[in-house]
Order: structure tokens, then sequence, then C-alpha cells
């Protein structure tokens, strides 16, 4: 699950999609494309939120997406366009760019909308962020586990 600073919107996904799947079976992770968040734990909002559907992801750091990953990972969810470019810019070949996938595709196939960065705004912003990674990532678990 890759975001920009791997504090707000990743490390829900990341959060949301363990939580669907049976423990110890998948390596679900999250990543951001910047650097200014490293060792960083997640948005006290992103806390929050998670909290709120009974999820704790207070034990994630942020940490920098790498060319590392594409080896580490089967698929590279990310949350925006702007990611998908910078996670591409680091893609190897084509097999790691088949990796990388806009989450929100899950439930709108093709169209390519973005999950806003709910950083600059309040706690409402973060509820709905929660939301729609939880409804993409339903379909996510559901493909998987198939
Ligand atoms: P995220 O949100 O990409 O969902 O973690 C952001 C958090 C921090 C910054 C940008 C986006 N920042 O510029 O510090």
């Amino acid at each position: 699950m890759v975001c920009l600073g791997n504090i707000c919107r990743s490390p829900l996904a990341e959060g949301i999609l363990q939580s669907k799947l049976p423990s110890g079976k998948f390596t679900i992770d999250s990543a951001g494309t910047g650097d200014y968040h490293i060792g960083s734990l997640p948005d006290k909002r992103s806390i929050e939120v998670a909290r709120k559907y009974d999820l704790d992801i207070s034990n994630q750091r942020g940490r920098q997406f790498s060319e590392a990953d594409f080896d580490r990972f089967d698929i590279i969810y990310v949350m925006d366009s702007s990611n998908y470019e910078n996670v591409i810019k680091k893609a190897r070949n084509d097999k790691d760019i088949e990796k990388v996938k806009m989450i929100l595709n899950e439930i709108y196939p093709g169209q390519n909308h973005d999950v806003p960065d709910p950083y600059t705004g309040g706690i409402q912003g973060f509820d709905s962020t929660f939301k729609m990674l939880d409804e993409a990532c339903n379909e996510i678990a559901k493909k998987i586990l198939n």
C-alpha cells in the first residue's frame, strides 16, 4: 500500500487489508514515495479513525518505497495518480510496472480515481478515506481468498 507520506492513507489501507485476511499467510505492508516521515507513527487522525473501527495501526512506522519492494511484493496498490507516477519511475521492467495498481480501480474498474489526501483537512476526511479503503479492501480480500 503506497501513498506520499506513509502516515495517513497507506497505513489505514495496510491495517484494513490485514484485518480482512487470515493472519500470517500474507505479507502486507505500506510505504510512502516521499522521505518526510521515515520512522514516524501514522498521523494521529489515522490512528483515531482506525480505532473507531476497532483497528490498531499504532504499531506501524513510516518508511520510503524502494526498488526492492518490486521483489518483495506481488501487488503494489497506490492511492493516487501522483503516487503511481512516482512508483513507476522506480520500475526496472514491464513485470515491475504490471504490479502497480490504483487501489480504487478495485471498486471502479479502469476509472483511475484517486483516494484524496486527507492530510490538510479535518477528521471527517479521514473517516471518508477509511470508508473508501474499506470498500476497496473488501474486493481485494475477496479476490485473494478466491
Ligand atoms: P499521506 O498524506 O500521503 O496519505 O500519508 C500525507 C502526509 C504528509 C505529507 C503529505 C501527504 N507531507 O507532505 O508531509
